[in-house]
């Protein structure tokens, strides 16, 4: 999710959400090879990779999941947004190996029902925002709490949109959150 994050330097940038940090694991030299042992949607994952590489190559190359996109790169945009251990991260700024045993959750492992509110309000055009739009939306609507204290726009600031200007995404989460909810 945008703005609430992430994991050692993965912390997502942007938004109010995004604010824990998990543990920091130690630096290791970029041309070391690391095993990596992680859940991935559910699936028991062992991988061998340069202490370097990232979550979002890791998950895009080795693993198939390219429903995590890449814009930035860099930590801005919010659209390579997954959960490691529940919490939403910018998977460009996490070094795989800071991931080992952790549970981590990609767009692949979303409902295709959670689409329907932010397509029927526009919320996407090109599509290269909303898989990290979806789930940063959906960590909002599991985290009401969080409604209390921010409104939608806010929570979602981490995930950069070049094409909708935003309404059909705030609307869209309005809607995919129960009657009663702030408007946008
Ligand atoms: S925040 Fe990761 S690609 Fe933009
Ligand atoms: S729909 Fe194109 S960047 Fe958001």
């Amino acid at each position: 999710m945008a703005g609430h994050k992430k994991r050692g330097s993965g912390t997502k940038r942007g938004s109010p959400a995004g604010k824990r940090r998990a543990g920091a694991r130690p630096a290791l030299a970029a041309q070391e090879t690391v095993s990596v042992a992680v859940d991935v949607n559910g699936v028991s994952v062992a991988l061998d990779v340069p202490a370097d590489e990232r979550l979002l190559d890791t998950l895009r190359y080795r693993l198939g999941l390219t429903g995590t996109k890449e814009g930035c790169g860099e930590g801005e945009c919010g659209a390579c947004t997954v959960y490691v251990d529940g919490v939403p991260v910018n998977a460009c700024l996490v070094p795989t190996y800071q991931v080992r045993g952790a549970a981590v959750r990609t767009i692949e492992s979303v409902d295709s029902g959670e689409l329907q509110p932010f397509l029927a309000h526009g919320a996407t055009q090109c599509g290269a925002c909303t898989p990290g739009v979806i789930m940063t939306a959906c960590w909002v609507r599991d985290h009401p709490e969080l409604l209390e204290r921010h409104s939608i726009r806010e929570l979602m600031a981490g995930n950069l949109c070049r094409c909708t200007g935003y309404d059909g995404i705030a609307e869209g989460l309005a809607t995919a959150l129960s009657p009663g909810t702030p408007s946008p």
